[in-house]
């Protein structure tokens, strides 16, 4: 049996390692377990573990590791190899440069929703400059990600964020007051915009939009996500009719409806858009070139 096979509270596998050569063992074990990035994520869990960052992780290299410290780096090290994400284990997620904290209701905010921060970013600028006082409503909130991204960028904006999972709401709204924007935002338990009184300048939204039918079949870091963030429903789509049914009354004249899209859902989302009277723009690509944000808006 190798130091890599031997993992429990009893025997930590890391036990009498220094700093490095337990980071080193980590990632052997990780890579030898198929995951995509075990360098970067034995980094970030040794660094969890010993309660060290990226410099400290250097500069203590070469002590050694206490039972204690080691059976921590098993703890995390199983969890990983179960293919929790590292984010979800952390406890955290930067997102629009932002560190949010999880919990277990959130989603894991995800790069490419940043598409959607960018694109409401050019709604909001072809109407005029941020400054001006603007009421936006993020749907769906999880974290909070969409709605603070949008408040940092928009100094005199309001917002309320809604969410089925009053869970993920005070995960939200935590994050809302340790970035200082808890004066600006609002924080709803409803079906996406069922409670909420208009008008907005912006609404955005990042809907669970996976097939039911599909959800098994996920990568298993993406099933470690809360059931209620990704169920789209029979065709993915169940969401987008929603909102789309709802908005309508609640944005201004020339307001701006924006939307993350699954994977190849553009058509379909948008003609769901069009039926309910509002007029889409082509979707902006994510940064590998999928459309991934669809901006509709109010017409005048
Ligand atoms: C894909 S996650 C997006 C979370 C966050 N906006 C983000 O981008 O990281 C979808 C969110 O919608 C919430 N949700 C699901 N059904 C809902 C509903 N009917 N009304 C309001 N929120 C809902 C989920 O709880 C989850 O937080």
């Amino acid at each position: 049996m190798t130091i890599l096979d031997q993992a429990s509270p009893a025997a930590p596998a890391m036990r009498g390692m220094t700093v490095v050569q337990a980071r080193r063992a980590l990632s052997e074990m990780f890579r030898r377990a198929g995951l995509d990035s075990p360098e970067l994520d034995a980094r970030l869990l040794t660094g969890h573990a010993l309660g060290l960052d990226h410099t400290g992780l250097t500069i203590e290299a070469s002590r050694a590791i206490t039972d204690d410290e080691a059976r921590a780096i098993d703890v995390l090290a199983a969890r990983r190899l179960a293919r929790e994400p590292v984010a979800r284990i952390l406890g955290h997620q930067e997102f629009w440069g932002l560190p949010l904290r999880l919990s277990p209701a959130t989603l894991v905010p995800r790069p490419d929703t940043e598409t959607v921060v960018e694109a409401a970013l050019a709604a909001v600028d072809s109407g005029g400059p941020r400054q001006r006082p603007l009421r936006i409503a993020d749907l769906g909130t999880g974290s909070g990600a969409l709605l603070i991204a949008l408040l940092t960028e928009l100094p005199n904006a309001h917002g309320v964020a809604t969410d089925v999972s009053p869970e993920a709401l005070q995960t939200a709204r935590d994050n809302a007051r340790r970035l200082e924007l808890d004066r600006r935002a609002r924080f709803v338990a409803c079906d996406f915009s069922a409670a909420l009184a208009g008008p907005f300048d912006v609404i955005v939204s990042n809907p669970p939009y996976v097939i039911s039918g599909d959800i098994a079949s996920l990568a298993p870091e993406v099933r470690h996500d809360p059931r209620r963030a990704l169920d789209g429903g029979p065709d993915g789509l169940d969401c987008y009719r929603t909102i789309a049914g709802q908005v309508g009354r609640l944005l201004k004249p020339g307001g701006h409806l924006v939307v993350e899209l699954g994977f190849g859902q553009e058509a379909q989302v948008a003609s769901i858009f069009r039926m309910a009277g509002l007029v889409p723009r082509p979707a902006d690509t994510d940064l590998s070139g999928v459309p991934r944000a669809l901006c509709a808006a109010v017409p005048e």
